[in-house]
């Protein structure tokens, strides 16, 4: 299953991320690439308000591993920036246990720790910034729980 769709300003991105989390359940994986500044941590704001997070989430670039516990689902969000350099056997600092976990895991930079991703099981988000600034997303997945999501966006975004 694949869509793209374009999000024109931050709050058509946050509201993305609210039907994302709609749908959310336990052990859901979702991988967010895109440059710098492309609007992962935007997305994931917008997940996290819509599963109850009480806390500010920012970005956890010096955090790496930022956990939730006070949304419906325990919040896992990963920013795997500053692992690029770092050896494999450097890299696990509790990944494997969030990963597929007892909530929802949010990945930004997944090529840095792919050894810990099952890409058959994610939910795939790429986001482009296009020349007139707008956002665009391309969501994939092979994982058949993701279908009453892909037909709601689908319905919402008249594709
Ligand atoms: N349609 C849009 N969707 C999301 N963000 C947008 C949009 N248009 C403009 N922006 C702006 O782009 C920036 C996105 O920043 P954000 O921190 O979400 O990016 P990021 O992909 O997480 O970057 P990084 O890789 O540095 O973590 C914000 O300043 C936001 O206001
Ligand atoms: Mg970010």
């Amino acid at each position: 299953m694949e869509i793209k769709l374009i999000s024109k300003k931050k709050e058509n991105t946050l509201a993305l991320g609210k039907i994302i989390a709609s749908f959310a359940f336990k052990g859901e994986v979702i991988i967010l690439s895109g440059d710098l500044g492309a609007g992962k941590t935007t997305l994931t704001k917008g997940i996290g308000k819509e599963l109850g997070v009480k806390e500010e989430i920012n970005s956890p670039t010096f955090n790496i591993l930022k956990c939730y516990f006070s949304s419906r689902l325990p919040l896992y969000h990963i920013d795997a920036y500053r692992l690029e350099d770092i050896p494999r056997e450097n890299k696990n600092i509790g990944l494997e246990e969030v990963i597929e976990g007892d909530g929802v895991a949010i990945i930004e930079w997944p090529k840095f720790i792919e050894e810990f991703i099952n890409y058959d099981d994610v939910l795939d988000i790429v986001i482009k910034i296009n020349e007139n600034n707008e956002r665009e997303f391309t969501i994939y997945s092979k994982n058949g729980k993701f279908l009453d999501l892909f037909n709601k966006l689908k319905k919402e975004y008249k594709l």
